[in-house]
């Protein structure tokens, strides 16, 4: 299973990176707001900060919504670097956006994905990555983990070669479920990832095992 970190923060993805374990990067348009990023060449700029830092797969959002203005701005983010990935909304001119960058070899992540149906159109299409939120379906009353395995199923079903990118992870169990139910990445925060970290025997059994040697050798 690969783990992309969900920010745009550079310091988190540096600690994550630091941390050796890491896949990717996703943002949104929502991530890119909350670090104050905004204007096309002071976005272009974060994102090749962002891809100067990691090995790989950096998904970047367009912000248009029609087929033309995808393609343009997909172009665009395409040519900052080669780890980017463009991310497309699931949306009608969206799914046309995806097959056009799939023929171009440009590796696309359809976003805003709350059902199989749309899995099965952005898989048809050919993305690269498929992002179902799992969090904003649990905060509907929906179970996400649910459609997740329903989409793991359909997928294995037909081969369809779209990588299922779990998004929208707000705490460890639904990174853990991913993994039970076959996601092949998951995005998260920082804190879900070091929150893997984190097991009380770990810390007692470690402070007992170093109490244990300093008194042996005489502390
Ligand atoms: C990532 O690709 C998504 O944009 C992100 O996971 C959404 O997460 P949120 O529902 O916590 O905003």
């Amino acid at each position: 299973m690969k783990f992309f970190i969900d920010t745009a923060n550079l310091d988190e993805i540096r600690e994550a990176y630091d941390l050796g374990v890491l896949d990717g990067v996703t943002t949104n348009p929502s991530l890119m707001a909350k670090e104050g990023i905004t204007g096309d060449e002071k976005v272009r700029a974060h994102y090749k900060a962002i891809c100067d830092i990691v090995d790989d797969k950096v998904s970047a959002e367009v912000i248009a919504t029609d087929y033309a203005g995808m393609i343009r701005e997909g172009k665009e983010l395409a040519k900052i670097d080669d780890k980017i990935v463009v991310k497309i909304p699931m949306i009608k001119d969206g799914i046309k956006a995806i097959k056009y960058f799939h023929g171009e070899g440009i590796r696309t992540n359809c976003t805003l994905v709350f059902s199989a149906g749309q899995a099965i159109l952005a898989a048809k299409a050919g993305a690269t990555y498929l992002s179902p939120f799992i969090g904003r379906l649990d905060d509907i009353s929906f179970d996400g983990l649910e459609l997740i395995g329903q989409i793991v199923h359909i997928y294995q079903n037909y081969g369809y070669e779209t990588e299922i990118l779990a998004a929208s992870v707000r705490h460890t169990m639904h990174l853990i479920k991913c993994a039970e139910l076959g996601a092949d990445v998951v995005t998260c925060p920082l804190k879900v990832i070091t929150g893997l970290l984190k097991h009380p025997l770990t810390d007692s059994g470690l402070a007992q095992f170093l109490a244990d040697h300093a008194k042996a050798a005489g502390k």
